[in-house]
């Protein structure tokens, strides 16, 4: 592509550092559309003629035609995407080829199909966020009764519900599909025509190009528009959030279903053996999800690593953009199937569950506001004297509703046996009716309102 000024071809170790095509090869599609709004453009304003821009335009096609079906060879010489594709439309239509990279620069042109391609990943990862939220929002109203204990701590706190459990995960997730809609917004702009890094002289119609390509305009600076990867870094950001909500999911059911918990069983299709300990069902998609995580911040770090010295406006250490992006991006999305697969799969044990929510006198906080309410006490006075019950059930080794009326008197004279009503744990739940409570009736209504507003998306 240089040959007017180099006459000796790289070295083998110079080839080595600097292709790109083993992995931009994934490019190709966005390389293609790309060219072809570009030279529809380049027609349009009568840079090129009509009848090039025609046997371009259809020189483009033929070479996706043949990457699509994997007859395409590339050529690691020609270093990456963009080069193999211009060469190969030259090989098939001839020296009109070359009249594609007009008024355009590599520069531009990997900016705009890393773009596209991010574009295109955030609107397909949307899609699986919402995906799972249905998943988990569907098995919440399934189980807005089924009691589960809550934790601080990971010490048993107050009971809760499994549906109001999981709906906390659908909020989550519905912040983190917002950041990608967010960033997505930010990144539609159109950075074709800012070509090497100035813009060019030829009269180009930026508009129109972006508008082909669904962006909302074109960027407003040539340097910026090359010199940039924060739409990158962006997405990647938004992607560790969220792959850090799915790790703590899958924490969480790595913890559910050990022998010790026992809240949730997961099908054979979710789990796997061990080679040696045959009664082994072990959480391994959820231990990965859990894993993976460390690309996606890696990616992000690496990223952020290598823009952070970089005087304006393109060096080609951005080269180094693409591999951690493509993959952070496809394993948050092989996480989202994995972590909805399992949603749908788990099962809950409804009788684990409520045992574990009783004990740990988690219900100590309904017997304090009791104290609070009936008798008037204040509430630190009120933790006081709770404090002591419980001290006193611990030391017998019964629940708190197991203590007789006199054991509870011996602590403060005036309760009374009204206080056995508020002791259970479904009154426990039941009785949490603030907004965003964890009562079934309102884990419910929030369940619903997240299935309409989810079917809305789909439409
Ligand atoms: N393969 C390059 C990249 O991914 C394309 C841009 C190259 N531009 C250049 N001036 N060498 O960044």
């Amino acid at each position: 592509m240089w040959g007017g000024l180099y006459a000796a071809g790289p070295a083998a170790i110079m080839e080595e550092i600097n292709a790109s095509i083993d992995f931009d090869q994934k490019l190709w599609r966005q390389d293609i559309r790309g060219s072809l709004a570009h030279v529809a453009m380049l027609a349009a304003v009568g840079v090129v003629s009509k009848a090039d821009a025609k046997s371009i335009a259809q020189g483009l096609q033929a070479v996706g035609k043949e990457i699509e079906s994997g007859q395409f060879t590339f050529s690691r010489a020609l270093e990456d995407i963009h080069m193999n594709v211009e060469s190969r439309l030259a090989e098939l239509i001839g020296p009109a080829a070359g009249r594609l990279h007009t008024a355009r620069s590599r520069n531009d042109q990997v900016a705009l199909d890393t773009r596209l391609w991010v574009r295109d990943t955030i609107d397909q990862l949307i899609a699986q966020i919402r995906e799972l939220q249905g998943a988990l929002a569907e098995k919440a109203l399934a189980y807005a009764d089924a009691i589960m204990p809550g934790f601080t701590h990971l010490q048993s706190a107050q009971p809760t519900t499994f549906g109001h459990h999981l709906l906390a995960y659908v909020e989550m997730l519905g912040r983190d599909a917002s950041r990608l809609v967010d960033a997505r917004k930010r990144m539609n702009e159109c950075p074709l025509g800012a070509a090497a890094l100035a813009g060019t002289s030829f009269p180009i119609d930026r508009a129109m190009t972006a508008k082909a390509l669904g962006f909302d305009r074109p960027t407003a600076n040539s340097l910026d528009s090359v010199g940039d990867r924060d739409f990158a870094l962006e997405a990647l950001a938004a992607a560790s959030i969220c792959a850090m909500h799915l790790s703590r999911f899958a924490e969480e059911i790595v913890i559910w279903t050990t022998a010790q918990f026992g809240f949730v069983r997961l099908s054979d299709q979710f789990s796997t053996g061990s080679s040696i300990m045959p009664q082994k069902r072990n959480p391994d998609a959820a231990e990965l999800v859990r894993g993976k995580i460390g690309r996606i911040i890696g990616a992000l770090n690496g990223l952020l690593i290598v823009m952070k010295g970089l005087p304006l406006t393109y060096g080609k250490d951005m080269q180094e953009d693409k591999e951690g992006l493509f993959d952070a991006l496809s394993t948050l999305s092989l996480c989202l199937a994995a972590m909805t697969g399992m949603t749908r799969d788990m099962e809950p044990q409804l009788d684990r569950m409520r045992d574990a929510a009783g004990a740990g006198y988690a219900t100590a906080t309904d017997l304090a506001d009791w104290l609070v309410r009936t008798l008037n006490l204040p509430f630190r006075d009120a933790h006081h004297v709770t404090g002591r019950i419980v001290a006193l059930a611990s030391k017998r080794g019964v629940g708190l509703e197991e203590l007789s009326l006199a054991d509870m008197q011996a602590v403060d004279q005036r309760i009374t046996k009204d206080v056995f009503g508020v002791l259970g744990v479904e009154k426990s739940v039941r009785s949490r009716t603030s907004y965003g409570g964890t009562a079934p009736a309102n884990v419910r209504r929030q369940a619903q309102r997240w299935l309409k507003a989810l079917a809305k998306t789909k439409g």
